[in-house]
């Protein structure tokens, strides 16, 4: 295994990284969270920032669950972005096409998308993103799993590049998911682009789901389609469905 990431230790390493993607690079070996520390950059008015962790103590998921990973087996990063994207929760969905991207371009091309914001292979999750509003910055934290041998108990849901006879280096890969989100961010002509790949890459489109939002009940039904802003269309038999967030299982 050959992985970079810790590099970003080395000042002269970030600031010519961070010269070259226009951001301003934070590298810690442990912290808390870099959601935590990327919003209170964002709090702070900072600009156009990456805050990249080995490893976070406090690691947050979606729905208030927590993101675990050992030290240097994951990219933990979450980004700054100002101006806040034209949409969102959009931008947020739309950052799983950014990570496909970038796996492409490492040799992993079957890389499929699992709504609102996941990334999947061999159908089990290997990366999972979080949004967050931060003023008029946007925050979104992304982790991958990448050398991970073993995952326990959640090895029947979840899977790592390592796992899928990948081996990645993750300051690479920190690198192409950048570029691929600033592209997506940069035109809207880009983000109809990514809409219709995120589209291609779906794994649940036309499949029998179930939808469970924080505090709501259960609905059933047909994942029909994904709008143009990101909701997830689900045909149940009182008639279509708008879902703007939740989690989506497969029904057998
Ligand atoms: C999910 O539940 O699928 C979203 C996971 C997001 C995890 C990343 S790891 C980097 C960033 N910092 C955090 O505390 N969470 C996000």
């Amino acid at each position: 295994m050959s992985d970079r990431l810790s590099l970003l230790g080395d000042p002269s390493v970030r600031s010519a990284l961070s010269a070259e993607l226009g951001r301003t690079i934070e590298f810690h070996a442990t912290l808390g969270s870099t959601q935590e520390r990327a919003r209170e950059l964002a709090g702070h008015g900072a600009g156009a920032a990456i805050v990249v962790a080995d490893h976070q103590t406090s690691g947050r998921g979606r729905q208030g669950r927590a993101w675990l990973a050992p030290a240097g087996t994951s990219l933990l990063a979450s980004w700054v972005l100002r101006p806040l994207p034209a949409d969102p929760a959009l931008f947020a969905l739309l950052s799983g096409v950014a990570i496909a991207r970038a796996f492409a371009d490492l040799g992993v091309t079957d890389a499929r998308l699992k709504w609102p914001n996941d990334v999947q292979l061999a159908g089990r999750k290997v990366s999972g993103a979080l949004a967050d509003a931060a003023g008029d910055a946007l925050v979104l934290g992304i982790g991958v799993n990448v050398h991970q041998r073993d995952l326990g108990e959640l090895a029947a849901i979840a899977t790592s590049l390592a796992l899928e006879g990948a081996d990645i280096d993750r300051l690479a890969l920190l690198a192409r998911v950048d570029r691929e989100l600033a592209r997506i961010v940069s035109a809207p002509g880009e983000r109809r682009a990514a809409l219709a790949e995120w589209r291609a890459r779906a794994s649940m489109l036309g499949r029998e789901v179930e939808v469970r939002s924080a505090g709501g009940t259960p609905v059933r039904g047909v994942a029909r389609e994904l709008a143009d802003d990101g909701a997830l269309v689900l045909r149940t038999a009182s008639g279509d469905q708008r879902i703007f967030a939740g989690e989506v299982s497969l029904l057998p």
